[in-house]
């Protein structure tokens, strides 16, 4: 049965991305930007570590081409070499988050690697040191979102899914995003149980979100301004008004930032990381399932 939340998204996937840019300021962008970037170090980090040792770029090993590297999530097909990075973009709508996170880690791979979880390889020329990305999951509920996935040429699946109950193995990603997905699932908890399930240990989830107001400027913000200006914009834009009043509406009635930690730690995360943009209007939150997970 269609939810409510997913008829929405169906009814304003074409104008979504133009409107998301256009009210943020294209705040969007640089918020998803830095969440990547925010993540490619810690995955380099994690695999400095890891491995004890990395080899200089350009290095050969006695096998011939691969460098001597191994993600933090590898625990399998690791002996020797690397395992390309498994991205699951949730409630990943028209895919921009994984669009992104592909170009800060600079390519995918190449066809050969491409499929295979246990995959030795060489990195493509340009691509960040020791990493390339499988093309990715994006998963999301709503097709029409999912739809307006296809003529960005993103190198990605697009599958139509429920975050709460999703149709993947156990550890099946190493990297998992959720841009503003998070308050518009009926249950937060469950999405996290959930994503921490199919994330292996080791593996990273970041969450992108606006968190209820807790301080005065934000509570101006959201509780004030923005249901003056959000809806009325969507509504010339998209002739959406209600999908809009209730995009400003879910803000105020989510968690705000510190319990949704909580939470996650109930869930078994670490909380890595909070990143707060822009005066509180929305965080980043780079939770870790812990390398010691069953
Ligand atoms: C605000 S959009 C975010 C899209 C994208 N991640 C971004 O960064 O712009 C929220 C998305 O979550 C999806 N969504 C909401 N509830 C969901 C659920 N239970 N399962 C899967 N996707 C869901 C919606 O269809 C929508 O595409």
């Amino acid at each position: 049965m269609k939810s409510p939340v997913r008829n929405m998204f169906d009814g304003i996937a074409s104008r979504y991305d133009f409107l998301n840019h256009f009210l943020s300021c294209y705040q969007d962008v640089l918020w998803r930007r830095y969440c990547c970037k925010r993540l490619k170090k810690m995955v380099t980090e994690d695999s400095v570590t890891a491995a004890g040792t990395v080899s200089a770029p350009g290095s050969v090993t006695a096998e011939g081409t691969v460098p001597e590297i191994e993600t933090a999530s590898s625990s399998e097909g690791t002996a020797r070499g690397m395992r390309a990075l498994r991205l699951l973009d949730l409630c990943g709508g028209t895919g921009d988050f994984a669009n992104t996170f592909r170009k800060i880690f600079e390519g995918g791979c190449s066809s050969s690697q491409k499929g295979t979880d246990t995959a030795q390889f060489a990195p493509q020329k340009g691509t960040a040191r020791g990493f390339c990305v499988e093309p990715a999951v994006i998963g999301d509920f709503s097709y029409g979102m999912l739809a307006e996935v296809k003529p960005k040429k993103i190198d990605a699946y697009a599958v139509q899914l429920d975050a709460m109950k999703m149709p993947f193995a156990e550890r099946r990603f190493d990297v998992i995003l959720n841009g503003f997905g998070m308050r518009n699932v009926p249950d937060a908890r469950g999405a996290l149980m959930e994503s921490y399930r199919v994330l292996d240990a080791g593996g990273y989830l970041c969450v992108l979100e606006f968190f209820s107001p807790r301080n005065l400027f934000n509570k101006f913000f959201y509780k004030v301004l923005a249901p003056l200006f959000i809806p009325v914009m969507g509504a010339f834009f998209s002739g959406k008004r209600d999908a809009y009043e209730y995009l400003v509406n879910s803000i105020i009635r989510f968690l705000p930032v510190d319990e949704f930690c909580k939470m996650a730690e109930e869930c078994g995360f670490e909380v890595k990381k909070v990143k707060m943009f822009d005066g509180g209007i929305s965080f980043g939150v780079f939770l870790r399932k812990p390398v010691s997970a069953s």
